[in-house]
């Protein structure tokens, strides 16, 4: 089939520069969401139609190099919309209308509308709406659709019709290039309705076949930012009840936000109010705790974030543990056993097995080996101000608290640092290595006095 994709509204009620369709949904602009649906369907062509906010929507897709596009200004209703389009469709196929603003359609609900349809019938999704208002209705004669009425077109009687017209439709794509090719705007909005469609596929003596989706909310459109928040939200709910679904226990499922993808094995735990980007993988076991933002990592079997954590493009080996109030910065590399833990921030970092610095550090730029020690108020000095130096830390080496190691330098196997040592040159294997001064104590000094008035 041909998807068109309409995306050439303003969204006035936004009150935003940006155009409507690139409004965020999970991590995710509306139209995007759209795409990934429409491509679900493995469809020939892929059409969207942009107009308002200039060449924004289309350079926000330029990656996807299977869309076409097709400018529609000004905007002068659904129907030229879907004219716009008319030179990239394949008559073939039967074309697939969608909606940018309408994110939550399922893949199957689309499926078998399609299926409807077949190649000979035009094809609606329509809905049953306890409050119509503001809709299309669909009017039917005898069971059989016979046209769409807009609100702003329609009468009492029509307006008390409960099934509305949800904007998607598939139509076989010669008749729909004669039907739009003959609209007319002669209605209350000045428009070409692609919804006239409707009444001419009728006239054409062409069935009208409609299927209704799963759950209403499928159907929903974003026109402000109240409804984006409400769909983020039916998102976000049907994206935990998955989760528990396959086993993930999740303390509240109305306090977890994934903007991305979230991959979990089995017995995983998510505590209240994490988020999750990009791409998230937590295997068998892993726990997460409240308050943690996670994007683009993977947490091994059995790890523990502690609550308040930040990792960003990280990984992190079996049985870990982390946090609470650690911050993980993109090239963390963790291996097994590892702890890490309040105020240690870790960049570009790889440590390896059984390794910890368990408070207040910074280690940026560094190779730790196995069970080596980092003290509370460890810092690796890896910047001069214009250059990053390594810092290497082999096994087994114990570094004291409060050391500046001033990279590029190398601790030795299994070396101790004193407490306070500033590191300028490399620390050989298994020796105490301090830079402190050498403490005394003054023998003869006496602790000063507080003079009586009228003395000296
Ligand atoms: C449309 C339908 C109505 C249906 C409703 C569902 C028509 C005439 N009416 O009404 O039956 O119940 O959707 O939400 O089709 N768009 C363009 N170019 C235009 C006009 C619109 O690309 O010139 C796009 C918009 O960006 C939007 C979609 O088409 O994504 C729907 O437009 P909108 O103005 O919201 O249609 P409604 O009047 O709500
Ligand atoms: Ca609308």
């Amino acid at each position: 089939m041909n998807v068109v994709i309409l995306a050439a509204g303003m969204g006035k009620r936004m009150r935003s520069e940006l155009p409507k369709v690139l409004h965020l949904l999970a991590g995710k602009s509306l139209i995007a969401h759209v795409v990934d649906r429409a491509r679900s369907l493995a469809p020939r062509r892929i059409v969207v139609v942009y107009g308002h906010g200039g060449e924004a929507v289309p350079q926000a897709l330029a990656g996807c190099g299977d869309l076409r596009f097709a400018r529609q200004a000004p905007q002068l209703g659904t129907g030229h919309a879907v004219m716009q389009a008319l030179p990239h469709l394949d008559d073939d196929v039967p074309t697939l209308v969608l909606y940018g603003d309408v994110p939550l359609t399922r893949r199957d609900t689309l499926a078998r509308l399609v299926e409807a349809a077949g190649s000979e019938r035009l094809g609606l999704l329509t809905v049953e709406l306890a409050d119509p208002r503001g809709y299309g209705r669909i009017v039917r004669e005898g069971g059989h659709i016979v046209r769409i009425v807009e609100e702003k077109d329609a009468g009492e009687a029509v307006r008390t019709i409960r099934e509305i017209n949800t904007g998607i439709l598939v139509a076989p794509t010669p008749a729909l290039r004669r039907w739009l090719a003959a609209l007319s705007n002669d209605n209350a909005q000045k428009e070409y309705y692609l919804t006239d469609v409707v009444a001419a596929a009728v006239h054409d003596g062409v069935p009208v076949a409609s299927t209704q989706p799963a759950d209403a909310w499928e159907t929903l459109g974003v026109n402000s930012k109240r409804q984006l928040a409400e769909l983020e939200r039916l998102f976000q709910r049907n994206l935990a009840e998955a989760l528990m679904d396959e086993g993930v226990q999740l303390a509240d499922p109305a306090r977890l936000d994934v903007r991305g993808e979230l991959v979990c094995a089995r017995d995983v735990t998510i505590d209240v109010n994490c988020v999750f980007e990009g791409k998230v993988v937590l295997e068998d076991g892993a726990s997460i705790g409240a308050n943690c933002v996670i994007r683009d990592a993977r947490i091994g079997a059995g790890a523990q974030v502690l609550p308040f954590t930040h990792i960003e493009d990280a990984s992190i080996g079996a049985r870990a543990r982390i946090g609470p109030y650690a911050r993980l910065r993109p090239g963390t590399v963790l291996g097994e056993d590892t702890h890490v833990g309040n105020f240690v921030e870790l960049k570009n970092t790889r440590m390896a097995a059984a390794s910890k610095a368990n408070h207040l550090a910074y280690i940026g730029d560094a190779v730790v080996g196995e069970r080596v020690n980092i003290g509370a108020g460890t810092i690796t000095c890896n910047y001069d101000g214009a250059n990053k130096y390594q810092t290497v830390i082999e096994d087994d080496a114990f570094i004291g608290s409060d050391s500046q190691l001033v990279a590029p330098v190398r601790v030795g196997r299994g070396a101790t640092l004193g407490a306070g040592t500033t590191l300028t040159r490399d620390a050989p294997a298994q020796r105490l290595t301090v830079s402190r001064a050498r403490q005394v104590t003054i023998e003869s000094w006496q602790r000063p006095v507080k003079k009586k008035p009228g003395q000296g």
